[in-house]
């Protein structure tokens, strides 16, 4: 069989397979394990996963064979939400929020995700892409081969352009997989402060358009916030959106109570994101509209806060929890998902089986590609990690420490630790 491969003499196959839907309620924990297990890959598709006798029976001498050596192969993680392109870094107010300064404060004085748009607007497409290339690096270590990337940095026509336009890049020239989304509404620029509707205007107006145009953009987003954007302005911007033919995302209730979860809800966006907030209202009218919960519990350890989204709730109500790291450069710069799963499990109860769910199949889904990426099942893209671990449970469990050895994008080695 030319062009094929297979993974043999894997301690477990975290199969992920199912229902071809976002899972819900006991539907999180069900992994679909094969013990001993194997992957047969022709191409970029996964041609048979099953039993390691089964699979060896299927090899033929063009096969290339990798040993697993007893460990655990998972799909790759889906990161449904990172902001992956910025210049420069914030370890400065890291620094200041260890001598007490809050997100909202230094934002305030005129750091904060301003300060990340003045060094992004100062970049070249070029440079924007150098420093992008060591973050996609960063995820491929980290077992992630897919991730939604948001613009936002940019907050004029030409600079979210010049974002969206590096995350294209990003997209042909690495091996990491890239959905982009458009978050030209992530804060409202300072030339703009006195002017806000005329910033609502440019945003719909010209800035849609645009990215709708180009093709640049699979969804919209908007930071819905006290002293950031209102429900209505918000309201404003991703009914546009949704006329130009793209899916929406917000990111709601994050430092308050500010509405964004219900506002999600009334126009049926694909994702409410952070929801540390949201109370059980919110929850209910999430439910009502089938919208994911995307939880971002890096952003809240980052922050020094101890207020974390309320995960059991949200999957007690049947909510199709997903997990992101939120990696961005002000409120959680890691692109680490076991970090993430691991503060899922230890502040969120969540159990490590539905930290597994919520970071692959479900965010699949969220990204509206459920069908071709998320679970290790016959058709779909073989993108796959071996962890060096032989049983999931450690992939949160040992924490501060990477696991993966080696990670598959369509079929193609992408990251080879050894
Ligand atoms: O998701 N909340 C808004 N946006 C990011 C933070 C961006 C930044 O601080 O640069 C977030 O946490
Ligand atoms: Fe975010």
């Amino acid at each position: 069989m030319a062009n094929s491969l297979a993974v043999i003499n894997c301690s477990q196959v975290v199969t992920l397979a199912g229902a071809k839907r976002a899972r819900t309620g006991g539907d999180l924990r069900q992994l679909s394990i094969i013990e001993d297990g194997a992957m047969l890959v022709r191409g970029d598709r996964i041609e048979a996963v099953g039993r390691r006798r089964e699979i060896e029976a299927l090899i033929d001498g063009e096969c290339d064979v990798v040993d697993a050596g007893q460990r655990a192969v998972l799909p790759g993680f889906i990161d449904a939400h990172t902001h992956p392109v910025f210049a420069g870094n914030r370890a400065n107010e890291f620094e200041q929020r260890t001598a007490g300064a809050t997100y909202r404060e230094i934002a305030a004085r005129g750091g904060g995700i301003r300060a990340t748009v003045r060094a992004t607007r100062n970049a070249s497409l070029t440079d924007l892409v150098k420093v992008g290339k060591r973050y996609a690096d960063w995820f491929l270590r980290c077992g992630t081969t897919t991730v939604e990337a948001k613009s936002g940095y940019g907050l004029t026509l030409e600079d979210e352009l010049k974002i969206l336009r590096a995350i294209r890049q990003l997209d042909q020239q690495t091996s990491l997989n890239y959905v982009p989304t458009f978050l030209g509404a992530h804060d409202l620029p300072s030339e703009y402060q006195s002017r806000r509707q005329m910033y609502v205007d440019l945003v719909v107006n010209e800035m849609l358009p645009r990215v709708a145009e180009e093709k640049l953009a699979a969804y919209c987003d908007v930071f819905c916030e006290e002293n950031v954007f209102t429900t209505d302005e918000a309201w404003q911007i991703l009914s546009a959106a949704r006329c130009h033919g793209l899916g929406l995302r917000v990111h709601a209730d994050q430092l308050s109570l500010s509405g964004g979860a219900k506002l999600a809800a009334e126009l049926n966006a694909a994702t409410a994101d952070h929801l540390e907030h949201t109370d059980a209202t919110g929850i209910a009218a999430l439910k009502a509209a089938n919208v994911q919960p995307v939880l971002l519990p890096g952003s809240v350890y980052a922050l020094g806060s101890n207020r974390y989204p309320a995960a059991r709730e949200m999957i007690d109500a049947g909510l199709a929890v997903v997990l992101a790291t939120d990696f961005n450069p002000g409120s959680s710069p890691t692109p680490s998902m076991t970090m993430i799963l691991s503060l899922a499990c230890t502040q969120m109860k969540m159990t490590p089986a539905e930290t597994i769910t919520a970071a692959t199949i479900n965010a699949a889904y969220s990204l509206g590609r459920g069908d071709e990426i998320g679970s290790l099942e016959k058709g779909k893209r073989a993108d796959f990690v071996i962890h060096d671990v032989s049983d999931y449970r450690e992939l949160p469990y040992w924490f501060g420490i990477e696991h993966p050895w080696w990670v598959y994008v369509a079929g193609k080695l992408a990251y080879n630790r050894v």
